[in-house]
């Protein structure tokens, strides 16, 4: 059975992932560092399993790289899902903020996929990242956050770059806001009016919508699609000058 490792697992996009690959047959190695939430989330994965993990810590990782293959002797395919976000003033990210943003965000990525490299050669499986259009943009607060998210995007290049050789896919899905439980509980209505104004398709995205894409750049429909950056976001990247108020305009001279 084809196996999958998503990290950050237990919960958002993270585990509408892992339900998407079990659903078209894959086994799910669940990655989290919160046991409990991993606990109540590996039950609802059909062909899910739990591994606790850090993956910012390099000796929880090789042991749970380890394990996964323990239990089911293949990796096809890594999704780098597990992140953190932390948004702030660029004088108020003191370094521990800067730190814990990047151990996890860019650290975890790097190790991760580092460590699943020689069961990936094997299979001539794929490495999805999750990035962030907070990585291809830049924006308020999101010194730690969108410079950890643009890292992500060069280093999916490099994977791609440097394991194409060995039949190794990489790719990244930078998401746009998406309508996770977490999301919802600390956007203001305030905040939401405003993304939805900057966003094309007026909306946030859903878990299902991003899990989607996911599966697919992970999965043998996308076997000549290398080094690509695919923005989840309802359009958001595209507009430059996207101004609510000139919406629904029919001509213009300005501008
Ligand atoms: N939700 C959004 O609007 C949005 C937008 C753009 C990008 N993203 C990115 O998508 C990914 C998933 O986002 P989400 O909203 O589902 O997040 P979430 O916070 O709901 O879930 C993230 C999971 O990762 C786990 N995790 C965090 N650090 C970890 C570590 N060091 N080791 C192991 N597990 C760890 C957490 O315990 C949590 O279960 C993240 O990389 C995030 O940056 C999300």
């Amino acid at each position: 059975m084809k196996t999958a490792i998503v990290t950050g697992a237990a919960r958002g996009i993270g585990l509408a992932t892992a339900k998407l690959f079990a659903s078209e047959g894959w086994q799910v190695a669940m990655i989290d560092r919160d046991g409990p939430e991993l606990a109540r989330a590996v039950p609802e994965v059909a062909t899910g399993f739990g591994i606790d993990c850090d993956i910012s810590q390099p000796d929880q990782v090789a042991a749970m790289v380890a394990g996964v293959l323990d239990r089911t002797g293949r990796i096809d395919a890594l999704v780098n899902n597990a992140g953190v976000a932390d948004f702030g003033p660029i004088e108020e990210t003191d370094f521990a903020r800067w730190r814990a943003v990047m151990a996890t965000n860019l650290d975890g990525t790097f190790l991760v996929s580092q460590a699943c490299i020689p069961a990936l050669k094997e299979r001539g499986g794929a490495i999805v990242n999750i990035a962030s259009i907070s990585g291809l943009r830049g924006s308020t607060l999101r010194v730690a956050y969108g410079t950890s998210k643009a890292a992500v995007i060069q280093l999916t290049r490099q994977q791609a770059a440097e394991l194409g050789e060995y039949g190794i896919r990489a790719n990244c899905v930078a998401p746009g806001p998406v309508r996770t439980k977490l999301a919802m509980a600390v956007h203001s209505p305030e905040i939401i009016a405003a993304y939805h104004d900057a966003i094309p398709l007026n909306r946030y995205g859903t878990e299902e919508e991003l899990a989607n894409a996911i599966v697919f750049l992970a999965g043998d429909r996308a076997s000549y699609i290398s080094g690509q950056v695919l923005a989840v976001d309802g359009g958001f990247e595209t507009t430059g000058v996207g101004l609510p108020a000139l919406r629904g305009q029919k001509a213009g001279r300005d501008g």
